[in-house]
């Protein structure tokens, strides 16, 4: 008899937990023992961080989400005709939330075969991809679970013209040394019929940048929060994090916000899988994300350092957020 937990539809390779990741006790090690105090942003996401982020993107002061699912309700239907996508991979998928504007508009195109979403969260990949096979009859999803930084490589081989799609600004998380290293790769998973469309969030006004971080029913501050607890369960650490306030300031230099969790005491914690106490200062600050903030000029700096052209640059009326389509340079 078949089993019914087979579902040819679907297949996810999980690329965590085999000890080629850089995991979080690697970064911990490293972040919570230099003197700015840093950790990087992917640990934000385990099933509680996933859930704050969703209730972030539906504040009034975040901004960002609702401007790019309105871009690609506009624009669908052309990217679909433009790409001629028969496959959208998509990177830091989450719950793939807007990627269905695209879906949609590639399904009724009548192109759409496969959908493969990375994202490090196991959880929402194989969930979404259940959803996702009852939405799009036909549609087969190839999901890999793994860290987007490392196992670019292990993206199966394309199975047509293909779509990669980094939604969100996420883009902006990394420094711009790796940010440009990140682009090349990303290149890499692109032939001559292929294209790549990503959101960045655009230079603004610092106040509305500060209080898309910093909302007042306080759910940015429990997301960043969040990432206390994942190493108290993780690692075996003792943060207690009413210790800890939120922080999110716009460094006008580096045109990023930065979001950091303040100590309120001098206190030492100890991060007990590590066999590593960290001392805090009163009023130090650990560096927790920080997002880059674009102009048209960077993007295609960045673009054609990556080997890549502007297809079509799409932004809203008050050019609050962009999402750019590129294709290798011909
Ligand atoms: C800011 S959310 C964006 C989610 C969704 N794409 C959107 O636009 O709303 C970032 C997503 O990327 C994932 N992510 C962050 N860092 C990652 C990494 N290094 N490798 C793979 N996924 C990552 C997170 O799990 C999360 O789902």
């Amino acid at each position: 008899m078949m089993n019914p937990l087979v579902q040819p539809e679907i297949r996810i390779d999980s690329y965590l937990g085999d000890g080629q990741e850089r995991s979080l006790a690697d970064d911990a090690r490293d972040g919570l023992t230099r003197p700015l105090k840093e950790l990087p942003p992917k640990h934000f996401y385990d099933s509680r961080g996933a859930e704050l982020f969703d209730q972030i993107c539906e504040l009034p002061e975040y901004y960002p989400t609702r401007t790019e699912r309105a871009i690609l309700n506009d624009t669908a239907t052309e990217l679909a005709a433009v790409t001629g996508a028969v496959e959208l991979v998509e990177l830091g998928s989450g719950t793939a939330a807007k990627t269905r504007v695209l879906l949609d508009a590639l399904h009724a195109a009548g192109t759409l075969t496969r959908y493969v979403p990375v994202d490090v969260t196991e959880g929402m990949v194989r969930d979404c991809a259940q959803e996702l096979i009852e939405e799009y009859p036909g549609l087969r999803v190839h999901g890999v679970v793994g860290d987007f930084e490392r196992h670019l490589d292990r993206v199966p081989d394309p199975a047509g013209p293909r779509l990669v799609v980094f939604l969100g600004g996420t883009i902006g998380n990394f420094a711009p040394s790796e940010r440009r290293r990140f682009l090349a790769q990303i290149a890499g998973l692109l032939g001559p019929e292929d294209h790549l469309l990503m959101g960045t969030d655009l230079v603004k006004d610092p106040e509305v940048l500060e209080a898309a971080y910093d909302d007042r029913q306080g759910v940015t501050a429990e997301f960043n929060r969040n990432l206390l607890h994942v190493l108290n369960r993780e690692l075996d650490a003792d943060f207690d994090p009413s210790d800890f306030d939120h922080v999110a300031r716009f460094d006008a230099g580096n045109e990023w916000i930065e979001m950091r969790l303040r100590s309120r005491r001098a206190h030492t914690v100890t991060v007990r899988a590590l066999d590593l106490p960290v001392h805090f200062a009163a009023g130090e600050e650990m560096r927790t994300e920080i997002s880059a903030k674009f102009t048209r000029e960077r993007i295609d700096e960045d673009l054609a350092d990556a080997g890549l052209e502007l297809v079509r640059w799409l932004t809203d009326p008050e050019e609050q957020f962009a999402l750019t389509l590129s294709a290798p340079a011909g």
